[in-house]
């Protein structure tokens, strides 16, 4: 037999680092639990500081350390606590670190309540979840909700930490107790590998080597666990999966698909399909940083070329001809809300997938799942960190697998369209096969027909503002000018068409949307029909004024702002309904108790306050008769 000896030269060194496994993990669990002491501890004794490293943290922990001197592991990580003080937001801080038998990519998830969007994005990509628990307080909400996340985001082990056991005397029964509940949980929600470890992350107990205050526990302290999990094996079997992140034209001759594979391998000459278009052609070559190779596999990134010139643009899927994911544009989906707004159903966010966005609508909340005790509940919106599970429309199919076979082609974000905002994160559970056997009709009176034999261009005038700004007294006003002008116009109007096609609807935010929801669709099929309509609608929120008018032709529609001040409104209460408002007899009254979003850029802004509704009428009219002057 060899001896064994430590490698001597710096090549074979690197290439056994090379060929180390790579675990990655996430820490999770409440504020105070000790991760970042856990995870300075970890990289302490696995030897994984730098002397310059060691030393600042020997002099930080002298100077603020809460240790009485001795390293205090938590100040590794103020680095970070401090940008995270300064407002610089930090996602998922990524530690690298290795020992001799594996290599680790650590995501350290902040415990707060509010920051639960970053453990799913650590999660996303991990293999194990470190849950720490507090040995004093046992399980709380957030271990239940990380738990959950982790369960959903599909990761297979948990290591339950049970810290702070110094503190009770490394106490058997609390850890058996604690240890037991989260078995419990843990069988609910599916996850089948749990390890329960005693430890002390400051005194260093059972974390890098086991300790002698827990004689009772027999099992592995955290680093040898770490280290000896079974790693995930890449699906043989799977297709391959090349999500485009872009294309790249450098020249006339050169067209090359580049992305990085999320399942598969791929060689030369291989039959592939591009989704969702359906088009089909060869692998002609695989170029990679170092020229042209000869196959790659999941994980690398690389540019393909087709034999066949296939129009493919950023977001289309590359898939295996002979096994390619399935396109579809509704879901069943899970999904976590992660923003102080609310999900409201109807309103289209956008959706990213892999490489590709898209608008998307939540059509139905089926259920919202309470994470303490794993209840389904009626909901009709979402607040900040509730689970539930959804139907998800898009306005475009995509390529797609179920997030459980694949998770870069089953995961997604929601995306607020006006703030950018990452709103919520979630998983495509499988395609819903609603309107798959809905087509297109062909209409042959088309609608530059209907509007030639009006002799007039169909426009959507949309007036929005408060109760009582005087939006029904224009509207009519413009209504009668245009009429007696001889254009074909339709007026539909908030009261009026609350008392029959909204009639089931009310005033709460959900009901709002699917109230402006629906009467725009009505608009459209009006301006179809080659008319000019009129919508009088309070309208209050911004996103589904932008909703409506993405359902027009350009110039189409126009957005009209009566504006007065709600002082001016409320004094006014023509319908007396400000005075119940404030009384209380009404809920969710606009400009009282819900708000009211204006309009950025209307295409006309009437100073309603200030002049008489003829005056405003006018000026609608003139810019509707201009708007046919410069078509
Ligand atoms: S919207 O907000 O959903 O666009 P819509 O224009 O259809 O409202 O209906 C508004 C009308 O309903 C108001 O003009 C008012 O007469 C009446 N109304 C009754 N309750 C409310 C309420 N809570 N908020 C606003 N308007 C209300």
């Amino acid at each position: 037999m060899q001896p064994q000896t430590a490698p001597t030269n710096i090549a074979t060194l690197l290439q056994a680092h090379e060929t180390k496994g790579l675990l990655r993990f996430i820490t999770c669990g409440s504020v105070d639990d000790g991760k970042s002491t856990l995870i300075g501890r970890l990289l302490h004794d696995s030897q994984n500081l730098l002397d310059d490293q060691l030393a600042a943290l020997g002099a930080d922990s002298r100077r603020h350390g809460t240790q009485n001197g001795e390293l205090d592991f938590a100040l590794l990580l103020d680095g970070l606590d401090a940008e995270r003080e300064q407002g610089i937001t930090i996602d998922v801080a990524y530690r690298f670190f290795g020992t001799e038998k594996r290599k680790f990519i650590v995501a350290d998830c902040p415990g707060h309540e509010q920051y639960t969007r970053n453990m799913a994005t650590g999660a996303s990509t991990a293999d194990l979840a470190v849950v720490l628990v507090d040995a004093r307080k046992g399980l709380l909400t957030q271990t239940r909700r990380h738990s959950y996340i982790a369960a959903l985001l599909g990761i297979r082990h948990v290591v339950l930490a049970v810290n702070k056991l110094d503190l009770l005397g490394f106490d058997e029964a609390v850890f058996r107790r604690i240890e037991a509940e989260y078995l419990a949980l843990a069988r609910e929600l599916g996850i089948d590998a749990v390890q329960a470890i005693p430890l002390s992350a400051l005194r260093g107990d059972n974390v890098t080597v086991r300790s002698a205050n827990t004689p009772w526990y027999a099992g592995p302290g955290l680093l040898e666990h770490l280290e000896s999990v079974p790693l995930a094996e890449p699906a043989a079997d799977a297709g391959l999966r090349l999500p485009v992140q872009w294309v790249c034209r450098p020249d006339q001759n050169f067209r090359g698909f580049a992305g990085t594979l999320a399942a598969g391998t791929v060689r030369p000459g291989d039959a592939i399909v591009a989704l969702p278009s359906g088009r089909r052609s060869r692998v002609a070559r695989i170029v990679s940083a170092e020229g042209d190779i000869a196959a790659a596999a999941v994980g690398q990134a690389v540019v393909l070329t087709l034999a066949d010139e296939l129009d493919i643009s950023r977001g289309d899927v590359i898939a295996a001809a002979h096994k390619p994911p399935e396109v579809a544009d509704q879901f069943a989906a899970h999904l976590i809300w992660m923003d102080a707004s609310q999900l409201l159903p109807g309103r289209p966010y956008w959706l990213k997938l892999g490489t590709r966005t898209v608008s998307a609508q939540v059509t139905e909340i089926k259920h919202r799942i309470d994470v303490n005790t794993q209840a389904w509940l009626a909901a009709k919106h979402l607040e900040l960190n509730e689970v539930a599970q959804v139907n998800l429309a898009l306005d475009q199919p995509i390529a797609f697998e179920p997030y459980a076979r694949n998770r870069a082609l089953g995961a997604f974000i929601l995306i607020d369209r006006a703030s950018n905002a990452t709103v919520a994160a979630g998983t495509l559970d499988f395609a819903l096969r609603r309107a798959a056997n809905i087509h297109w009709q062909h209409l042959e009176i088309d609608r530059a027909a209907r509007a030639r034999i009006k002799g007039q261009q169909p426009r959507c005038l949309w007036l929005t503002g408060l109760s009582g700004a005087g939006k029904s007294t224009v509207a009519n006003l413009v209504d009668k000018r245009l009429h007696a002008l001889g254009y074909h116009t339709m007026l539909l109007d908030g009261d009026n068409v609350r008392h029959g096609l909204n009639k089931d609807l009310g005033f709460t935010a959900e009901d709002r949307v699917e109230n402006i929801r629906r009467v725009a669709e009505v608009a459209k099929l009006m301006t179809e029909a080659g008319l000019i309509v009129l919508v009088s609608f309070i309208s209050p929120f911004r996103a589904e004024r932008r909703m409506a008018r993405e359902l027009f032709a350009p110039g189409e529609f126009m957005e009209v702002y009566v504006d007065v001040p709600l002082a001016v409104a409320e004094q006014r209460d023509v319908k007396g309904l400000y005075a119940k408002a404030r009384a209380g007899q009404i809920r969710n009254f606009t400009g009282i108790d819900s708000p009211y979003e204006a309009p950025e850029a209307a295409e006309l802004h009437l100073d309603a306050a200030a002049h008489a509704p003829e005056v405003l009428a006018e000026q609608v009219v003139q810019a509707v008769l201009a708007s046919f002057e410069g078509t």
